[in-house]
């Protein structure tokens, strides 16, 4: 990072964190030199980057100034109930039908759950494909389906190293994204009719995975901005026979919610007591707009409870299928259960990340695409404040490309996404997020995608639909 950048980021992190208000003055250029020992040139230069992000503006005269994350910035969401559910789940249908409606490609995407595949750097994966399939020996070939790239695993392991965490190389199961893993975590501590603490709202492909297996959720409530409710959660520990966690510490979709350090390490330690295994699901750790990834609630595992799985699905490489889990003392049997089910991901796919990884500037990669979904969420933002009623909420995520909005209570959120679904506008709508179909006047907008003149005209329409409730 340059000069400028670092301290642009000193400012953009005051301001994330609130310290710097909406409205507010930042230092004056000669007052920023000269407090925090930095050239004035230095000192314009990151403010132009963070005009640029749409973190500051420029009044005439007067200096630079905090933007109202619109001119009218809209507030959080409310905390749900403080109480779980226990439901079985039954939501694969509504699901499918949102998913199966919204592939279009000439709708607006604010219903995907991906950004846009520009944003990866997929010629230069491309490159990375063929030097490792004309370098993959022969043995690799098979011998890598079932330990996985050796090269990948220690990819991976630096990565966590980065982050706080020390892993055994021999924790680390490679899977078919994410999501396999996740499913093969959840297989392993459960059987049938047992009941599985998730978060409410969760990730719908969460509850789908409870619905196949058959397991029943505790829905824990959430906080927009810090993540489940400990309490909650204790209380349905001690009162029910819950035989695991499903729980997103950073950037949870759809929310966006960030557990603090602290947070995170009581997290760990109230299941340690009840010793119930934690599936933790963080794909989206890589998509941080600060300056350095959060710590994973394994971070604090000390023996093996935490399965933390995560995935190269949205911050390189959409559709390569690779992901993985670190599986603590369940990695053996996570492991065996693959072997069982789908052997192995793609070895071409696990080489050519792995060639990526070591020589194709990742980092350089994931600056740029933070930098993309940051001022992309300012735009959203600001755009939201436009055009929707003045009542409605909105998260804040400090990462990722989901903003999660609570309308007045008379949306209805299936309804909304029908009429918008008319005009050629996808959204996610609450329900698919809950496994007793709460959330119906709440829907998730992806913007992930650049904005342009399109993504304008696609809020002002959902701005004159929502009017119409
Ligand atoms: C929260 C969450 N977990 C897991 C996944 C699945 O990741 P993968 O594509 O690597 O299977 C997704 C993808 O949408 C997700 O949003």
């Amino acid at each position: 990072m340059k000069r400028y950048e670092r301290f642009a980021e000193q400012i953009a992190e005051l301001i994330r964190s609130g310290v710097l208000a909406p409205g507010e003055k930042v230092p004056s250029v000669r007052h920023a030199s000269r407090t925090y020992g930095v050239s004035p040139s230095t000192v314009f230069q990151a403010y132009y980057l963070l005009e640029d992000r749409g973190l500051i503006s420029a009044r005439a005269r007067s200096g630079y100034f905090v933007r109202e994350h619109a001119q009218r910035p809209l507030h959080e969401p409310d905390i749900g109930p403080r109480q779980a559910h226990t439901t079985e789940v039954d939501v694969s249908e509504l699901v499918f039908s949102v998913l199966d409606s919204i592939k279009d490609p000439l709708t607006v995407p604010f219903g995907s759950a991906f950004p846009s595949p520009h944003l990866f750097p997929l010629p230069r994966l491309a490159r990375s494909m063929s030097q490792a399939l004309r370098e993959l020996s022969p043995h690799a070939v098979v011998a890598d389906m079932t330990a996985g790239n050796p090269d990948l695993r220690r990819q991976i392991a630096l990565r966590y190293m980065v982050s706080g965490v020390r892993l055994a190389l021999d924790e680390l199961v490679i899977s078919n994204g994410a999501l396999e893993a996740l499913n093969l975590c959840l297989q392993t501590v459960t059987a049938p009719g047992d009941l599985v603490a998730i978060e409410a709202p969760a990730f719908y492909a969460t509850l789908q995975v409870l619905e196949r297996l058959k397991l029943k959720a505790v829905e824990i409530p959430m906080h927009p901005r810090e993540g489940i409710d400990l309490d909650s959660l204790a209380d349905s520990l001690q009162r029910l026979p819950v035989k695991a966690c499903w729980f997103m510490s950073g950037l949870q979709n759809p929310l966006g919610a960030s557990m603090s350090d602290d947070k995170k390490r009581a997290l760990y330690e109230l299941l340690q007591r009840h010793q119930v295994p934690l599936i933790e699901d963080d794909v989206y750790a890589e998509l941080h707009y600060g300056p350095s990834p959060a710590k994973p609630v394994k971070s604090f595992d000390r023996d093996g409870l935490v399965m933390h799985c995560g995935s190269f699905s949205k911050s390189l490489a959409p559709g390569y299928r690779v992901g993985w889990v670190a599986g603590g003392r369940y990695a053996e049997r996570i492991q065996r259960l693959k072997l069982m089910t789908t052997l192995s991901p793609s070895v071409p796919a696990q080489a050519a990340i792995a060639d990526y990884l070591q020589h194709g500037g990742y980092d350089r990669h994931l600056r740029k695409l933070r930098y993309a979904l940051e001022t992309q969420q300012g735009a959203m933002l600001a755009s939201a404040a436009r055009h929707f009623p003045a009542e409605t909420r909105v998260t804040r995520p400090l990462g990722g490309y989901f903003l999660w909005f609570e309308f007045p209570e008379r949306v209805d959120s299936l309804h909304l996404f029908q009429l918008a679904l008319a005009q050629g506008i996808s959204l996610a709508p609450g329900p698919i997020f809950s496994a007793t179909r709460r959330f119906q006047n709440c829907a998730r907008l992806n913007h992930g995608y650049p904005w342009d003149a399109q993504s304008e005209r696609a809020m002002e329409t959902l701005g004159r639909i929502l009017a119409t409730f």
